[in-house]
């Protein structure tokens, strides 16, 4: 019987776990941003704040560069674009950025002005610092030459970025599963739940795909008669 080798294993389990993040985030990407983009305030989904003029013009600012760092973010994990053609992992790299920056200043307002309720905005307003936390993270490892260092900061801030697919998959999973249940109930819970969610699935990836490895690695050079059967 062959058995397969752990490594191969897990980079199985990470190009799957690719493969389906990226159709997920094209899909939201290609469903959400349009509303924002038509001109039409009555197109979109979300309650608009009636005191608040601009409203829509913040969601438009937010959703456009957001969709954008959605679209391309999976492109950067890709390791043979990034041996094969640096250059162009750069400057994906620079428009990711750029697009997380203009999208958080506009998120910042967007949660400033909700009208979907406290809680929402305490989460908004977390995921918007983690956001940019982890980006700057990123870009300061790179800068100091740490590639992988900056690949985890980058895991981090992708999944971050990817609560904008996890939070509407659960917001149609509640409203189709709990019929009963009111929206705004839901759509908290299901803000909280994509954080929370991404950061905890982020985390064991950067585990078993990073530092896991290293530490065995590390465990076999200190005791090397020592044999591991994992
Ligand atoms: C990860 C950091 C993000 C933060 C902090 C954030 C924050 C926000 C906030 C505060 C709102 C207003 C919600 C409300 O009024 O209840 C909002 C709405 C929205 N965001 Fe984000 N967002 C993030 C990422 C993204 C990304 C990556 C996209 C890409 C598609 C996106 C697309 C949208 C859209 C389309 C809306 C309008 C609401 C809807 O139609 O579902 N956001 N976001």
């Amino acid at each position: 019987m062959t058995r397969t080798n752990p490594r191969s294993l897990r980079r199985r389990r990470w190009w799957t776990l690719w493969g389906v993040m990226s159709v997920s985030a094209i899909g939201i990407a290609v469903q959400a941003v349009p509303p924002y983009v038509s001109g039409n305030p009555a197109a979109v989904p979300l309650p608009l704040n009636p005191d608040v003029a601009l409203h829509y013009l913040v969601l438009t600012a937010h959703a456009l560069p957001g969709g954008l760092a959605l679209f391309i973010g999976p492109l950067q994990f890709m390791s043979k674009l990034r041996l094969r053609r640096p250059k162009l992992h750069r400057v994906i790299g620079r428009v990711y950025m750029i697009s997380i920056v203009i999208a958080s200043v506009a998120a910042v307002f967007a949660a400033a002005v909700t009208i979907s309720g406290f809680s929402v905005q305490v989460a908004f307003s977390i995921l918007v610092a983690a956001w940019l936390y982890t980006l700057a993270m990123a870009y300061r490892s790179i800068r100091r030459g740490e590639a992988q260092v900056h690949r985890i900061w980058m895991i981090r801030n992708y999944a971050l970025t990817f609560a904008a697919v996890t939070l509407r998959v659960y917001l149609i999973a509640g409203l189709q599963l709990l019929p009963s249940v009111e929206f705004e109930a839901i759509y908290t819970t299901a803000v909280w739940a994509s954080i929370l969610g991404n950061v905890l699935v982020a985390e064991y990836f950067i585990v078993q795909c990073t530092r896991a490895p290293s530490a065995r690695r590390q465990q076999r050079r200190d005791s090397p008669l020592v044999t591991t059967t994992s």
